[in-house]
């Protein structure tokens, strides 16, 4: 008997139709692009959706940006931030990462308080900064995507590739993930091109091209069913 997979939709507009429909409900995600490629706009449209289209509470953890700063850049794109926090669907903490296990009991206490169903972690690339030894670094971050999945809502950490330097975040894509989302910025002849991929997304068909992506007034929007030199 075939058993249908629960997903969580992000709702970001044409992102779910290239994973069959939205991303298992549970899983942890990674994703990753480089410096400017949609990171941060993604994951918090990714919790505003999931308060205002799907009832689902969610949880910001920020590593770098203040709570100001994460609530200002939300309201550049008309997702009302302080609203949702002052209803208790969505609490956004910024913790330093130099106490680890603070780190995770802050996650699991605030998932628990407001029942989220969404939890994101940027920038995860911090933990390249915080720990002098890569098998500490290691260690502690295989542990935190565990702990993610154990707690059963549907997590995206993120990560930052950039050229020339070791793009995974210590084993978190290939061992503990569920899923790898890539946010491109191609340089096509004189100019950028945003676009998205699926590397990984477990239990589920996916789309196997990129995709041109727009950042629009309204967050990022998904040009599902073009090709990415279509437009160029
Ligand atoms: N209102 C807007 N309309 C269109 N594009 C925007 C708007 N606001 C920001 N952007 C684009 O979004 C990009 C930043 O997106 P975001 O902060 O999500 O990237 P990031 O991958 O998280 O970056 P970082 O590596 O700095 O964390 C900016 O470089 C800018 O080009
Ligand atoms: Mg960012």
């Amino acid at each position: 008997m075939k058993v249908e997979v629960e997903r969580t939709q992000t709702g970001i507009p044409g992102f779910d139709a290239l994973c069959n429909g939205g991303i298992p409900k549970g899983s942890l995600i990674v994703l990753s692009g480089d410096p400017g490629s949609g990171k941060t706009i993604f994951c918090l449209q990714f919790l505003h959706n999931g308060v205002v289209d799907f009832n689902e509470p969610g949880v910001y953890i920020s590593l770098e940006e203040t709570k100001e700063e994460i609530l200002n850049t939300g309201s550049v794109f008309g997702w009302d931030f302080r609203k949702l926090i002052q209803d208790h669907k969505i609490e956004v903490n910024t913790i330093e990462l130099y106490d680890f296990d603070k780190l995770r009991d802050a996650i699991e206490d605030t998932v628990a308080r407001i029942d989220a169903k969404r939890v994101v972690i940027d920038p995860g690339v911090i933990f390249r900064l915080y720990f002098e030894r890569e098998l500490d670094a290691r260690k502690r971050i295989l542990g935190l995507g565990k702990m993610l999945k154990r707690i059963g809502a549907t997590s995206v950490i993120t990560n930052e590739i950039s050229l020339n330097k070791e793009s995974s975040l210590y084993g978190l894509e290939e061992y503990v993930a569920d899923g790898v989302i890539l946010l491109y910025h191609t340089k096509v002849d004189d100019r950028f091109v945003r676009s998205t991929a699926i590397l990984k997304m477990r239990n589920t068909k996916i789309a196997e091209r990129l995709h041109p992506i727009e950042i629009t007034p309204n967050g990022i929007l998904v040009a599902s069913n073009k090709d990415l030199f279509e437009q160029v």
